[in-house]
C-alpha cells in the first residue's frame, strides 16, 4: 500500500527573504544572548506535519472574547480603539478559522503578571488579554485600550514602545507565527532593540499598523489596521 508520503506532494514554504526577519542573536536585545542557538541551525524539509496535526483551542473561542473591554464590571481607563485587520499567505489569499491570541498591557503600561512591578496602576477593569477567529475572508477585530509605553531592564532607560503581543495559529499547533503590533509615529522605535533588530526596514514597517478612518466609529473608538502576512516577500516579521 502506498504511504502518505507517495501519495501526497508537498511543495515547500517560500522561506522569507534574507533581512526580513530577525536574527536569534541580536546584542543590544540582551536576553538574545542567553537563548539564541550557539550552533547553526539544521533546516529541516517541510513535511506533512506543517499542515495537518492537532490544532488548538479553536473550539474554545467565546463572541465576546475579542472585546478586551468587556471582561470586568466596568469599563477600563484608557483610549478605546479598534484593531483589525486580515491574516494573508504568501500569495495574498485570505486565511479563514486562523486562532488570533493578543496579550498587552494597560493603558498605563502596566501587565497583570506578577513579575511586571513598575509602579504604573493595574486597572481591575482590564486583563489585557484575548482571542478570535478570523472570518471566511480572513478579517479579524479586537475592542481594547491603546496600550502603554512600559519599562523594562534590558538597558539604562529602556522603553518599549507600545505595542500588541499576536499570536496567530493556522491549520496545525505547529503553523504559529508570534508577532508585536505597533502604533504609527511612536518615538521610542529609534532607541528599541526588539523592533530594531529587524534588519530590513520595510520589514520592520509592517509592524507598525495605520491609523484607518473607515473602522474607526464616531464618538466611540479610532481603528487600526494590521495585516499578517504568513510567509512569502511580504511576511510579517517574527520577533525573537
Ligand atoms: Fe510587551
Amino acid at each position: 500500500m502506498d504511504s502518505v508520503s507517495t501519495r501526497v506532494s508537498i511543495r515547500s514554504y517560500v522561506r522569507p527573504p534574507r533581512d526580513s526577519q530577525p536574527p536569534s542573536l541580536y546584542e543590544p536585545y540582551r536576553a538574545t544572548i542567553k537563548r539564541a542557538p550557539s550552533k547553526p541551525l539544521v533546516v529541516l524539509p517541510h513535511t506533512l506535519s506543517e499542515i495537518t496535526g492537532p490544532i488548538f483551542g479553536h473550539e474554545k473561542v467565546g463572541e465576546k472574547d475579542n472585546d478586551l473591554t468587556c471582561q470586568h464590571a466596568g469599563e477600563p481607563i484608557g483610549e478605546r480603539i479598534i484593531v483589525s485587520g486580515r491574516v494573508l499567505d504568501s500569495n495574498g489569499r485570505p486565511l479563514p478559522n486562523a486562532l488570533i491570541e493578543v496579550w498587552q498591557a494597560n493603558s498605563a503600561g502596566r501587565y497583570r503578571h506578577v513579575k511586571d512591578q513598575h509602579p504604573a496602576p493595574l486597572d481591575p477593569n482590564f486583563t489585557g488579554a484575548g482571542r478570535t477567529l478570523t472570518d471566511g475572508q480572513g478579517a479579524y477585530r479586537f475592542i481594547t485600550v491603546k496600550p502603554g509605553a512600559y519599562p523594562w531592564f534590558n538597558h539604562y532607560n529602556a522603553w518599549r514602545p507600545a505595542h500588541i503581543h499576536f499570536s496567530v495559529f493556522g491549520t496545525a499547533f505547529i503553523t504559529r507565527l508570534v508577532t508585536q503590533m505597533y502604533f504609527p509615529g511612536d518615538p521610542l522605535f529609534a532607541y528599541d532593540p526588539i523592533f530594531q533588530s529587524i534588519p530590513d526596514e520595510k520589514a520592520r514597517q509592517r509592524l507598525i499598523s495605520k491609523f484607518d478612518l473607515e473602522t474607526t466609529q464616531p464618538q466611540w473608538a479610532k481603528g487600526f489596521r494590521f495585516d499578517i502576512v504568513l510567509r512569502g516577500p511580504e511576511a510579517t516579521p517574527f520577533e525573537t
